[in-house]
């Protein structure tokens, strides 16, 4: 027997794939992983699971004692989970950051981080080549050391990190810069300098939570997207709202425009790939893309 409802099919065989986080109300990333379960004969379903802070351990323990095979996570459990996994690769554990789990074929959890990972692939899926790029990213979070490293690793010639904190962008070149030899430097967070950066980047990428559905602020100047040259790359990482203000006046402005829903896309293939050990098929992919943008009623 099998079940239709909504996006998802299961049968009684159907293996459970949480995604957990807190809080999970504005979750979409089952809208995207469930069409590629159902396009690759992949007997799983994704499931936001909402895991209260302190609740990791309880989490394994279910987790482990259901049979359940893989689940992502996403904030606030993203650095808390790698005590309880048997491996975890140097970068995710360097930059405190895994959001898939699998079990191996030995039985033992193994957990990965794809956010620089996917952040690439989404830019490569645009047609993006990064190589010889002067890059200015805003923010220097959790996501921005693995975003470095792959930046360095597809030939970036120079990133300049524009951020709030100082003492936090400084932390994060140190650690980057032990694995790369790409040219990295600071402004810190000021009109001026974001014109600035604007002027000089050949790719201008958004990594802080300013317009996150949720989050209290949003960007107050945004004129440093009319300092662009008409070629430049515009990248916003948030997921939701899919157009953000900043997005918006990018692509108002003409711009090649990369979207957080397709960094959310781009995990979604590696995460798949990391988990089946084969590439999803390119339609379904298509049918992942569709669904979640449908989901947020966006059109591109
Ligand atoms: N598309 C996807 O699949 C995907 C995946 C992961 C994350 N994301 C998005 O990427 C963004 C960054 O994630 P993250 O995990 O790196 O975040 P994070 O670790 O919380 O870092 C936030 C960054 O934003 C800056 N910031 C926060 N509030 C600010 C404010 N009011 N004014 C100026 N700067 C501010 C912080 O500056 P300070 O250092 O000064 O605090 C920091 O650099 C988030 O919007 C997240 O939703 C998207």
């Amino acid at each position: 027997m099998s079940i239709k409802i909504d996006h998802l099919s299961f049968t009684m065989d159907t293996k459970l794939f949480p995604i957990i986080g807190c809080p999970m109300g504005q979750s979409s990333a089952s809208y995207g992983y469930n069409p590629l379960f159902a396009g690759n004969g992949i007997d799983e379903i994704m499931w936001p699971v909402e895991i209260p802070v302190g609740a990791l351990g309880d989490f394994m323990v279910a987790f482990k004692t259901l049979g359940m095979k893989h689940f992502c996570l996403t904030m606030p459990h993203k650095s808390a989970i790698i005590p309880y996994l048997d491996k975890v690769d140097e970068h995710s554990r360097i930059f405190n950051s895994v959001n898939v789990v699998k079990v191996g074929k030995d039985g033992k959890t193994v957990g990965i981080g794809m956010d620089g990972k996917g952040n690439m692939a989404a830019i490569v899926n645009a047609g993006v080549d990064v190589h010889g790029m002067d890059v200015a990213i805003l923010g220097a979070g959790s996501i921005v050391g693995v975003i470095l490293l792959q930046m360095a690793e597809h030939g970036a010639k120079k990133v300049t990190l524009i951020n709030r904190s100082e003492e936090r962008a400084q932390k994060l070149i140190e650690t980057v810069r032990e694995y790369t030899d790409m040219e990295i430097a600071f402004l810190p967070f000021t009109n001026e300098n974001l014109d600035r950066a604007a002027e000089s980047c050949d790719f201008f990428m958004q990594a802080t939570p300013l317009g996150l559905y949720g989050f209290p602020q949003d960007h107050e100047y945004l004129g440093f997207l009319d300092h662009l040259r008409p070629e430049a790359v515009v990248m916003e990482n948030i997921v939701n709202p899919p157009l953000t203000k900043f997005a918006a006046r990018a692509r108002k402005n003409g711009h090649k425009l990369i979207y957080g829903v397709d960094m959310m896309l781009g995990q979604l293939g590696e995460i798949f790939e990391f988990c089946y050990g084969f590439k999803p098929a390119p339609e379904s992919m298509e049918a992942a893309r569709k669904n979640v943008y449908n989901y947020f009623g966006f059109k591109n």
